[in-house]
């Protein structure tokens, strides 16, 4: 053993570079694994002759303290550069995977009310989000002051005119829209975004969505109406699913019914989302008015017809127990993940 084998390896020590974690394990193995340099010194120390050890412990003890400091600080500083993101020359590492985007939940719903509908028959039509007064009240038999404006509190654009510019307040719009401009007979649905000045709570919102539905032919009865929406609450509810229908009001049919589903979650005992009655409201219904019918130019005593309408954040809400209307506008991730796999359904 000679005092230049020693220097020899401090100098390799010092020139000592490695930039990622593999190569400083590299450096390691190098000088203080098994056949490593170091190593190799401490096995030739064993066999010198005493009188020698006095001067070659110290340094080699000083000189393997070295290198496993200086190992630590490479290991330390490659460590922090793959955290800091700089390249990494370890092509094995894993990558960054993206995250993949989905459908919101109330355009998957959206999508099957469409696709139900569709299967039955119905076209699909959409309108403008803004209106005039004309398609979204008048037309729909709702005369000017008409204390049933007042059910739809509405955002105008602008007012004081014959014909105000507003965001229509329901998709029923889009009904005197196909009546100007599809044939008849008409079998259609509108799905879109509507707007209302509404406070915003866990069951009301500004913007929220809904589908109308439209069907206008000869001798269109009430029975008609009754199996269409039957049929479509079985496919959307499940095939055990019964609706029952309550008398209500709508300018614009006449007769006007509510439309309840039982409740998919307690099957009509009664549970805390059903308020213990059995029953959901879905949607608002009935056969169209004759007043409506002649505002657009079709003859009432030759045509007959059912509408209907409804919420697609409630129809989601139903159909998946969720309690809060805000949930479907506040994109919070953890959320809208719950229904990745709700498209296979
Ligand atoms: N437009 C109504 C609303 O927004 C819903 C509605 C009720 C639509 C009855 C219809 C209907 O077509 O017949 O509250």
């Amino acid at each position: 053993m000679t005092n230049e084998q020693i220097q020899k390896v401090i100098d390799e020590l010092n020139a000592l570079k490695a930039n990622t974690l593999k190569q400083v394990e590299e450096a390691r193995v190098r000088f203080l694994g098994k056949k490593g340099e170091i190593t190799a010194l401490f096995e030739e120390f064993r066999s010198i002759a005493p009188e020698y050890k006095k001067q070659f412990g110290r340094p080699l003890n000083e000189l393997k303290q070295a290198a496993l400091a200086k190992i630590e600080e490479l290991r330390e500083v490659a460590g922090n550069e793959i955290a800091s993101g700089a390249p990494a020359d370890d092509l094995s590492l894993p990558g960054t995977s993206y995250e993949l985007g989905s459908r919101h939940p109330v355009s998957i719903v959206r999508q099957q009310i469409v696709d139900i509908f569709r299967k039955f028959g119905y076209d699909v039509a959409e309108g403008p989000e803004i209106e005039d007064d004309w398609h979204v009240f008048e037309a729909l038999n709702f005369p000017p002051n008409h204390p049933a404006r007042d059910m739809q509190d509405t955002f105008f654009v602008s007012a004081g005119h014959d014909n105000p510019i507003l965001l229509r307040t329901h998709t029923s719009s889009v009904q005197v829209r196909a009546m100007e401009n599809m044939q008849l007979p008409i079998r259609v649905i509108c799905p879109g975004r509507v707007f209302r000045n509404e406070a915003i709570s866990a069951r009301a919102h500004c913007i929220f969505h809904q589908v109308e539905g439209l069907y206008i032919d000869e001798n269109v009865t009430f029975a008609d109406l009754k199996q269409a929406i039957l049929l479509f609450a079985r496919e959307m509810f499940g095939a055990d699913a019964k609706i029952r229908m309550r008398p209500s009001f709508f300018p614009f049919t006449e007769p006007s019914s509510e439309v309840d589903v039982s409740c998919n979650i307690c099957h009509g005992k009664g549970c805390n989302i059903c308020k213990g009655t059995g029953w959901l409201e879905i949607l608002g219904c009935g056969m169209v008015d004759p007043n409506v019918l002649e505002a657009n130019g079709i003859d009432s005593k030759k045509y007959s017809g059912f509408a209907f309408g409804m919420g697609i954040e409630r129809i989601a809400m139903l159909k998946w127990q969720v309690n809060d209307l805000r949930h479907y506008f506040e994109n919070d991730l953890r959320f809208l993940h719950e229904f990745d796999s709700a498209l296979e359904v």
